[in-house]
């Protein structure tokens, strides 16, 4: 636009100057003098305004390629070249990550440090899979896609599963099949359920699963969630067991076996990882079928003791579906045995105590503990580094409050958790140490979880009667000891919370991992808040440096918070950068890489799973 103004402007000047011309040249020498006039100005508008911007883009391309951060593209620059400067400049953030990743990885082959990185995986899975790709198998989806109005937008679901899967399949690609449970989920998909996510940068394929409400009712809300959910939860809620969801449990696996086989239809030999208690039958479905698929289930949640799982009706038919895997992995050693231990109760089948390992009608089974874990690489580009401007005042503030010390506390809305013991320990804090009235405030960020279960119902209900009795006890004008954030909070939400926290409280009464904990610890670069960690997390077993509590005893959860608020601060260096370093060596790249390392190398037995 701006070209074509200057062009006409020059021409009219042109013009001006040949009609001035016109009273003193001759006709040929006029003609002549107006053919240069016009090149001239070509030529300087094609050197100004083309070329010169072009030169410029060149160099600042070429600064990119020889690994300079150039400053920003004049607009005019823009102006001329938007279309390829946009593309370019999304190319420089790519090739950015990836210096920076490839950087990292020749750092950590130098110093032979022992560091799982998502290249390391990518080439490994590569190497074991032999290019072959990986089906991962989920109730929970990793993306949810969600109308507000008129728009849609996705989501990520509040899931100590999601966080630890995703980065995996970011890193090695392959399917993610799992049930499309957003209200928009059907209209984000193509012919065949699929689509692409992440939703910004694809990487990975996600297939949808269609459950109807009665299905979803029986399957997820009743027999996984009231059933199986508190079955393995020593939590002291009662398991429902009701015949009717025991058949929507068992028809929902066989629906999500059919699209498990359609998924691998034609590839040879490929690896199938089942995820937790929603699909206890859907090895055997998938291996009686496909004998050479290589399938894993890994329970993401503790295994009781055979006393508790015996008063399962449907016991037996849940650990023959099981067993159809090649692998069965646990948090921890402890829960394998019970497993174990319940096979050798309620099944005939040879049990190997040295390998660990079930032969159940000629198909063996390994049953291993695998910790799981989160994506923490511990360089600055990785995700816990993320820029967080705010302090601690600005979290507070929108609230009408500003506390000196504040804790936090991070958990899906469930009876597990120990949400209640925890505000129950504040409470007592408050009483015994008065001096800390007005000056700690706790921000419990609580995302709503299965609420269609009245057990969940009233539990939150319960949640808000104490965080109100215990407010109105020592509350004053800008000051109160809980503030409880009930909603669905991203990551983004999260983490100043994380990083601002000078103690944060995980006191679930029984929990697989807990990734609260793990993901508290990765954010804290600073080597300054302190981790209250109940004794019945499986995270206990690996953060031996948090203040481990049991959440039943109040007064030693209280005297824990005291305690961390008054922590030397080398001390608290000291116990982070112990826990940082567990976690850098133990994070899900290494998980992944153990799970399929040790799938890869499963013999496949001939036995034909009936
Ligand atoms: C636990 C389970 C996961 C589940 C998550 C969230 O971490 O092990 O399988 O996805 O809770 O629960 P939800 O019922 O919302 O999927």
């Amino acid at each position: 636009m701006l070209i074509a103004f200057k062009f006409v402007f020059f021409l009219i000047c042109a013009a001006s100057v040949m009609s001035l011309s016109e009273s003193w040249l001759p006709p040929f020498p006029r003609a002549v003098f107006r053919a240069a006039l016009v090149g001239v100005a070509v030529l300087v508008l094609f050197y100004t305004d083309i070329m010169a911007p072009i030169r410029r883009t060149a160099e600042w391309v070429k600064k990119i390629r020889l690994g300079e951060t150039p400053e920003n593209l004049p607009s005019k620059e823009r102006r001329l070249l938007g279309p390829l400067v946009k593309e370019v400049s999304k190319m420089v953030r790519s090739l950015e990550t990836a210096r920076l990743a490839a950087e990292e990885e020749a750092r950590l082959r130098q110093s032979k440090d022992s560091v799982w990185t998502p290249e390391r995986l990518k080439e490994f899975v590569r190497t074991k899979l032999g290019g072959r790709p990986l089906f991962v198998v989920s109730n929970r989806e990793p993306y949810m896609h969600v109308k507000k109005g008129r728009d849609i937008e996705w989501m990520v679901p509040p899931s100590g599963l999601v966080t630890a899967i995703e980065p995996i399949l970011e890193a090695c690609g392959g399917t993610w099949i799992a049930q499309g449970a957003g209200d928009a989920d059907r209209e984000t998909v193509d012919e065949k359920d699929r689509l692409r996510v992440p939703p910004e940068d694809p990487k990975y394929t996600l297939r949808r699963v269609w459950l109807t409400p009665e299905e979803e009712e029986g399957y997820y809300y009743g027999f996984s969630n009231e059933g199986i959910w508190p079955l393995c939860h020593i939590a002291h809620t009662r398991p429902v067991f009701r015949e009717k969801n025991w058949t929507y449990y068992q028809s929902v696996n066989e629906k999500f076996a059919e699209v498990v086989l359609q998924e691998i239809d034609g590839m040879e030999d490929p690896c199938v990882l089942i995820q937790d208690y929603h699909f206890a039958l859907l090895p055997r479905l998938v291996k009686a079928r496909r004998p050479d698929a290589r399938v894993a289930i890994f329970w993401h949640i503790p295994w009781p003791n055979p006393e508790s799982f015996g008063i399962c009706p449907w016991q037996k038919e849940l650990l023959i579906g099981m067993l159809g895997a090649d692998i069965i992995g646990f948090h921890t050693q402890y829960h394998c045995n019970n497993f174990m231990e319940t096979v050798d109760r309620f099944l005939e089948s040879r049990i190997d105590y040295e390998h660990f390992t079930v032969n159940r009608e000629g198909q063996i089974t390994s049953v291993k503990p695998f910790p799981i874990s989160i994506s923490f690489i511990g360089n600055e580009s990785s995700s816990s580094a993320e820029k967080v401007t705010s302090s601690k005042e600005d979290l507070l503030k929108p609230y009408g409050l500003s506390a000196e010390w504040i804790g936090v506390g991070v958990d899906r809305l469930d009876y597990t958790k120990g949400i209640l013991e925890r505000f129950f320990a504040i409470e007592r804090f408050l009483k015994k140490n008065p001096n800390y009235q007005g000056k700690f405030t706790f921000v419990e960020l609580a995302a709503p979880s299965r609420s269609l279960i009245p057990q969940y119902r009233q539990f939150a209900d319960q949640i808000d009667k104490e965080v109100e009795r215990i407010n109105s006890l020592f509350q004053t004008k800008n000051w109160k000891p809980i503030l409880f954030l009930k909603k669905n909070h991203s990551h983004k939400d999260i983490l100043p919370f994380y990083k601002h926290a000078d103690v944060c409280l995980v006191t679930s009464l029984h929990d697989g991992m807990n990734l609260v904990a793990k993901e508290f610890v990765m954010a804290r670069d600073d080597e300054k808040g302190v981790l209250i960690l109940s004794q019945f997390t499986g995270a206990s077993r690996e953060l031996k440096d948090a203040i481990v509590v049991n959440p039943y005893d109040i007064g030693q959860t209280a005297d824990a918070i005291r305690e961390a608020l008054e922590m030397p601060l080398e001390e608290r260096a000291e116990r982070m950068k112990r826990m940082r370093a567990v976690l850098r060596e133990r994070n899900v790249y290494r998980w992944a890489a153990d799970l399929m390392g040790e799938l890869a190398q499963v013999r496949l037995s001939s036995a034909v799973v009936s």
